[in-house]
């Protein structure tokens, strides 16, 4: 299939034909594609001969942009974080949160967990659990040690019990770590959500034992669970951050790496690379700042359509009581578990078919995710659901 054209929720084939796209850049298009409001601006800038590619200079792009995301996202959530442009990529977010992480403890061992995906390059895949992925690597990833993330034994254990005991007991073989890194809901890893009381339990036990918290909010933040950052509802704070996808507002790359203030010991140009000042890209991020989070309207909306999604989800499950179903998710980032991979592509390869763009995740691609723009309307989500009750039912009654 060959994309033209798109616009807001729907992506439209090279013949005109329209697909409704829940699967949103895996994560990028939060506000949709070619949303007007941003396009303008980005139109307006590159219309007046804005700097479009700036490396690491000063620019009023970035200017507005830094003063921006520190007025409407950092203060009123009172965190205080210095902002550093890693690259392009998520994965550029996540290797500079790791080096800061080790420079600044001496510490060589991260902690990751299980399912975790946090980007392919090769400090990126040593903190990933996904064995095709990591085998890409073709060389051993070392210094990480994975852990049970929540749920992962069924809360058979109490959260941390075995983690704990390694940090513990000085035969355990396990070297101090430096940080730990997670995600809040793993998007790769199948829609995995972790509690509130979970996130809270791993930040506390990182400040007893001394290790940083790093946050992969590469495709969980910018409001795709609900609050801008994925961690606000635990009410931690972690020492870095990553994020990346949809901060670009438009689809273009951005990332970026919120670091505690006294943590930035980075000498200058240390950790450095040609593409971290897209200028229309902070163009874009800013207008999205300023549309989209000087009030709770869009998280609002985000939570109640993720509920819907969650509702129906839940009725199409027990609609087909012969096939395990099981529903997942928070805010707008769901998915539908199924018993095999084999069964999750038919049911997004039948959607696909209708009219509707999704993508399989976890470890043997078991779940069926649907990630819609957060700008998804009522109606399109009504249609979205509709195609995917029709496909689960094509495939599996
Ligand atoms: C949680 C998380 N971290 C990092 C990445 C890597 O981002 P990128 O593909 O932009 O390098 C992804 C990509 O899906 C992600 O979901």
């Amino acid at each position: 299939m060959v994309f033209d054209r798109a616009v807001g929720s729907y992506l439209y084939d090279e013949d005109g034909k329209a697909y409704l796209d829940f699967f949103a850049g895996a994560g990028a298009l939060n506000y949709g594609h070619n949303n007007p409001v941003l396009k303008q601006a980005v139109i307006d800038y590159i219309q007046r001969d804005g700097v479009t590619h700036g490396l690491d200079m000063k620019t009023v792009a970035k200017r507005d942009f830094l003063e921006t995301f520190s007025e409407v996202v950092l203060d009123p959530r009172e965190l205080d974080y210095k902002i550093m442009f890693p690259g392009p990529a998520g994965a550029n977010a996540v290797e500079a949160a790791l080096k800061l992480a080790r420079k600044v403890t001496g510490r060589e061992s991260i902690i990751n967990f299980t399912n975790a995906f946090h980007g392919m390059t090769l400090g990126a895949l040593s903190v990933t659990g996904n064995s095709m992925k990591r085998g890409g690597a073709g060389i051993p990833l070392v210094h990480a040690t994975p852990m049970p993330y929540d749920h992962y034994l069924d809360g058979q254990v109490p959260d941390f019990l075995w983690f704990e005991r390694l940090l513990d007991d000085s035969g355990s073989g396990l070297n101090e770590p430096a940080a730990v890194i997670v995600e809040t809901v793993q998007g790769e890893g199948g829609i995995n959500v972790a509690r509130d009381e979970w996130l809270r339990g791993l930040s506390d036990l990182c400040k007893r034992h001394d290790m940083l918290l790093i946050v992969d909010d590469v495709q969980m933040g910018c409001g795709r669970t609900g609050p801008f950052f994925s961690f606000e509802s635990a009410g931690i704070t972690p020492d870095i951050v990553c994020l990346s996808k949809s901060i670009g507002g438009f689809g273009l790359p951005l990332a970026l790496t919120l670091i505690r203030p006294d943590l930035d010991i980075w000498e200058p140009g240390e950790h450095n690379g040609t593409f971290r000042g897209i200028n229309p890209a902070f163009v874009a991020s800013t207008e999205a700042l300023r549309t989209y989070w000087l009030d709770d309207r869009l998280e609002k909306s985000t939570l109640a359509k993720g509920e819907r999604i969650g509702r129906a989800m839940t009725e199409l499950a027990s609609s087909l009581p012969g096939t395990p179903m099981t529903a997942k998710g928070r805010g707008l980032a769901r998915g539908l578990a199924f018993a095999s991979g084999d069964v999750a592509g038919k049911v997004c390869r039948a959607a696909f078919e209708r009219g509707l763009l999704m993508e399989t995740s976890g470890p043997d691609g078991e779940v069926a995710k649907v990630m819609p723009p957060l700008t998804v309307t009522d109606d399109e989500l009504t249609k979205g659901l509709a195609i995917l009750s029709d496909a689960v039912h094509a495939v599996c009654a």
